[in-house]
């Protein structure tokens, strides 16, 4: 599929995820086939003002290609700015958040807000567009509550104000991240726009995939919380879907080898006691599903150094080295 004139190859891409994509699961996640990655979500007004902080969240490195840049905010103008100093970054895309339902963003007018002002939201792509020599996408909610479900009438505001795809997080607001997804509002959107639509919400491995293509049409899926400690979901859904061949999950010895992959890039992008602050919510995600997983998610916890990583995974690989066999 294609966003504008951008080529996108593979079947699922990485969702953005504040404080968990970072550069090196962006990294590792496009290795294993991410059709693309979004970078954390990065705040209009703070770069408007010229913050820092935030200009770090626009940078873009080769390996996380293609990769959009994600904008949130509820003001036209500082969407203006703030995307004329992401251009400086060359990002592939430029994404504009209509869905985040955190209170620091959705209470100040922007994220899941925009969903109850679809004006407002047209406008903004329209600010954006203005400005940009990328394509402009935007990632939307089925609605803001249960009795505003209007991601069709948003979708076709977005695609007429000059989208060129549009995802869709098949929950309301309030719903946060809480089963269940709303697929049929994701293949509403589908029906009523002629942009690619990117179906998101609950793909937790390749049959699930494959059962969102199948039941929406969507143009691509887009994985969230099922890449954390599994960045092979990728492979495994382009197998499944190009293939019917099914790859069953790595086993511990590679699972662990992966997580130490993902944290020593962690430690070479950003300090190492950052980096391992961090990287205790990511080593547990890796002992998802592991026998004993209780346990080491407490050792997780403890993490200070990149040599207790070590150790810690070679207790767990050691701990289960008979039944190595993949699951
Ligand atoms: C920890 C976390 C952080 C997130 N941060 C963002 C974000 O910055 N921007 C965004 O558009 N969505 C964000 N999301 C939502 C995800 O992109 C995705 O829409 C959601 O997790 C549903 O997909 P999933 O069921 O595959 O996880 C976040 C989700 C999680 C769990």
């Amino acid at each position: 599929m294609k966003i504008g004139n951008l080529e996108i190859k593979g079947n699922a891409c990485l969702a953005p995820m504040a404080g968990v994509a970072d550069r090196a699961m962006r990294e590792l996640c496009r290795g294993y086939g991410a059709a693309f990655t979004v970078g954390e979500l990065t705040s209009v007004k703070a770069l408007s003002l010229g913050d820092n902080k935030s200009k770090e969240f626009l940078e873009v490195h080769e390996k996380e290609r293609p990769m959009g840049v994600q904008l949130f905010g509820y003001d036209p103008e500082c969407f203006k700015i703030a995307t004329e100093k992401a251009m400086k970054y060359n990002p592939d895309f430029i994404d504009i958040n209509m869905g985040c339902p955190a209170p620091k963003v959705a209470n100040n007018g922007g994220g899941s807000a925009l969903m109850k002002d679809p004006e407002l939201a047209g406008k903004i792509v329209e600010a954006v567009k203005s400005v940009s020599s990328v394509p402009v996408t935007a990632k939307i909610r089925a609605g803001y509550d249960n009795d505003n479900i209007n991601a069709v009438e948003v979708a076709k505001i977005v695609e007429q104000s000059g989208a060129s795809a549009i995802t869709v997080h098949g929950r309301t607001r309030p719903q946060m991240y809480a089963p269940p997804v709303n697929l049929k509002i994701i293949k509403d959107v589908k029906q009523a726009v002629s942009i690619p639509v990117i179906g998101n919400g609950d793909i937790r491995d390749a049959n699930d995939a494959a059962k969102m293509y199948e039941y929406t049409n969507c143009d691509l899926v887009m994985v969230g919380r099922a890449a954390c400690g599994a960045p092979w979901i990728f492979q495994q859904i382009d197998a499944y879907l190009n293939e019917t061949r099914y790859i069953p999950s790595p086993p511990i010895s590679e699972r662990m080898l992966t997580l130490l992959k993902q944290v020593k890039l962690m430690i070479e992008y950003k300090d190492e006691k950052t980096a391992m602050r961090q990287a205790r919510k990511h080593a547990a995600f890796y002992m998802r599903g592991i026998k004993g997983a209780a346990a080491y998610r407490r050792d997780c916890g403890e993490l200070k150094t990149y040599s207790d990583l070590e150790r810690l995974c070679f207790k767990v690989f050691n701990e289960h080295k008979d039944d190595e066999i993949g699951y």
